[in-house]
């Protein structure tokens, strides 16, 4: 059986899994309730207030707080290195492109365009996701052509329509510019390598998560952390079925799904390109055509446009989305409003100030 199919399956069955577990967890064991119930606050608040099994979260273990990224870790060198790179034009072939010209830390980790621009305004094939909490990621990149951080990095550097760079030129530069010498010699010996510099940016890019969101302290039990309308909006982007593809500690970025479950989303939004084609890129199969990995809804209000393709302007429209073409349901005005107040909840904290749009 070659890579791509077993690993299809691999996904397939740990997607499946994950939705029973989803539905089990959220299924009242004394009724089948359907999607409209409206089980009550208390059972909410008590689950947080007494904790308890299965998990600390009771039945929110679904989506788990973000961790606190150590100290330590954050002030290594080898992280303030990589820090160093992420924000250098001089990687990029002109000298114009630094990775955090379209991972803007300060607007939510990614470039607000529809596609990114690269070097000599090249416009890319893709949306640029954020890349805070990327680290927490199974795979990296819409397709997840890329196992992890370090094997990702090598992407943009040498994207023609990103930084269209080369390690040739990336390590010249680095070598020519006299603030890394000492850097380079404290944390790699002074080797000044494709493995180094990748090492360097895969510690900053490690240290880039946003913990204390609203939802997270309403997880670890602060009650009056979020409202009732984002309270509510979980509920139904529990009840409604979101869960079972946006969860865990990223809520989302676990495995791969089809867009277009319950609808042919592409067929109807029209001229088709090779990036829609998504998974198939990677690995040829085809029940891979279409399938992409789910993306993370962290920070999502501060991220659009909305999906790989950057096709949704608003966090509205995305939602709307999502639920005809996922779930096979018309959201209402109220449903939305709901799920959007609890996706606000998910916006968190880097180094400490709350992210802004
Ligand atoms: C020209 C804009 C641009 C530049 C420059 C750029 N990126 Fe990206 N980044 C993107 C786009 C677009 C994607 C999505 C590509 C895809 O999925 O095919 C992406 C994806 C990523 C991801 C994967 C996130 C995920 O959730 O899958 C990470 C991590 C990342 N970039 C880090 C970096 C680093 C580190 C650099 C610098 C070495 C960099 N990027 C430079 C636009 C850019
Ligand atoms: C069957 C799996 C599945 C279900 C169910 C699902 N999603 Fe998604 N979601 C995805 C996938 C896959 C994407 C990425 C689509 C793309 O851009 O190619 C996505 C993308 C998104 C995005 C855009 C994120 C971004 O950064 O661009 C949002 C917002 C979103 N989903 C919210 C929801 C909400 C709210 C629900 C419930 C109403 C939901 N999803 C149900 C799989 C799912």
């Amino acid at each position: 059986m070659n890579r791509g199919r077993l690993h299809f399956l691999i996904y397939g069955s740990l997607t499946l899994l994950a939705a029973v577990l989803v539905v089990m967890l959220i299924l009242p064991k004394d009724d089948t309730s359907t999607a409209d119930d409206d089980d009550d606050d208390d059972d909410v608040d008590a689950y947080i207030i007494h904790g308890g099994p299965p998990g600390q979260y009771g039945k929110h273990d679904a989506i788990v707080p973000i961790p606190h990224p150590a100290e330590k870790d954050r002030q290594s060198g080898k992280a303030r290195l990589g820090e160093k790179l992420f924000n250098d034009p001089q990687l990029s072939a002109d000298g114009t492109i630094s990775c955090a010209s379209c991972h803007i830390l300060a607007q939510g980790g990614d470039d607000g365009r529809k596609l990114s621009l690269g070097v000599d305004g090249a416009p890319g094939d893709v949306n640029a996701p954020t890349v805070f909490n990327s680290v927490f990621g199974f795979r990296q990149f819409w397709d997840g052509r890329a196992d992890n951080l370090s094997e990702q990095v090598a992407g943009p550097l040498l994207n023609p329509v990103e930084m269209a760079s080369s390690w040739a030129i990336a390590i010249r530069r680095v070598k020519e510019n006299p603030a890394y010498l000492d850097d380079f010699r404290r944390e790699y010996g002074g080797e000044i390598s494709e493995r180094t510099i990748t090492d360097a940016l895969v510690h900053f890019e490690s240290t880039l998560i946003t913990p204390d969101a609203p939802f997270d302290r309403f997880l670890n039990g602060d009650a009056t952390a979020i409202d009732d309308e984002a309270r509510e909006g979980f509920r139904r982007f529990t009840d409604y079925g979101c869960i079972s593809c946006h969860q865990g500690v990223n809520v989302g970025a676990n495995f791969f799904q089809r867009f277009g479950i319950m609808g042919d989303y592409f067929a109807e939004r029209g001229n088709i390109t090779k990036a829609d084609l998504g998974r198939f890129n990677v690995t040829g199969q085809e029940e891979d055509r279409y399938i992409f990995k789910v993306p993370g809804l962290r920070n999502v209000a501060l991220t659009a446009p909305y999906f790989h393709d950057g096709s949704a302007a608003t966090l509205d429209e995305a939602v709307d989305i999502m639920g005809r073409y996922q779930l096979g349901r018309a959201l209402s005005d109220e449903d939305r409003r709901y799920i959007i107040a609890f996706l606000n909840s998910l916006t968190g904290k880097y180094r400490g100030e709350p992210l802004q749009p």
